[in-house]
């Protein structure tokens, strides 16, 4: 069964409490929390401050997915804000950065994941597979929510997956981006085991069909 961890990029943050008693309610896994600093990509949305104030809202595991330029001088802060999953994107330091953060997370008692962006080909991603509890494929430029999702990516996911067999193969794969009740299942097909889904989840309308939908 795969698991779906709505983004809360599209809830309401006037509300956010409310939100997020929703998605447990509605029997969603993982609660994703899209972190954008204006500079790795061009938006802002929220940080530290307020993955702390939601972590005792609920007790799904919070997966914090790091839009950052440089993520290793923030990754402790995360983690100890209460992150339980944290991704950081390849592209945003040097390799030895990269390898540097994910063993710190590790050593905080998080589990890592590594995101692509879409122009970034599985290969880049080799040489941190072995550091990784999980690796984000974008199926949308990082950025913003409601975008159109790239079914381009799914020989990625396959190429990762395999990759993955030989050398990780506990590692699991999440997608993000542009995933609701019909692209879903082209992402399970091809390996995905957790989906984001930020403006499918929050727009159905019959929420709790979403969520079964997304997990069958
Ligand atoms: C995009 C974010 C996504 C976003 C997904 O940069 O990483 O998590 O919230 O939103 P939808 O599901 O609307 O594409
Ligand atoms: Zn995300």
């Amino acid at each position: 069964m795969a698991k779906l961890a709505p983004s809360i990029l599209s809830a309401d943050f006037a509300n956010l409490e409310r939100d997020i008693h929703d998605i447990e309610h509605n029997g969603a896994d993982w609660v994703h929390v899209d972190v954008m600093d204006g500079i790795f990509v061009p938006n802002i949305s929220i940080g530290i401050p307020v993955v702390q104030a939601i972590r005792p809202v609920t007790g799904l595991p919070l997966d914090v997915h790091l839009m950052i330029d440089r993520p290793i001088r923030y990754a402790e802060q995360f983690v100890k804000a209460g992150a339980d999953w944290l991704t950081i994107h390849i592209e945003a330091d040097q390799p030895a950065n990269i390898l540097a953060c994910l063993d710190k997370i590790h050593q905080l008692g998080c589990k890592a994941a590594i995101s692509l962006k879409p122009g970034t080909p599985a290969e880049a991603a080799s040489v941190y597979l072995p550091k990784c509890d999980m690796v984000l494929v974008m199926t949308v430029e990082p950025g913003f929510g409601g975008q159109k999702f790239m079914a381009d990516m799914m020989p990625k996911l396959r190429r990762l997956r395999q990759m993955l067999d030989e050398i990780n193969p506990g590692c699991i794969l999440e997608v993000d981006g542009g995933v609701d009740s019909a692209t879903c299942a082209l992402c399970k097909e091809n390996g995905a085991e957790v989906l984001v889904a930020g403006s499918a989840y929050f727009k159905a309308a019959d929420r709790q069909a979403f969520v079964r939908t997304v997990r069958a």
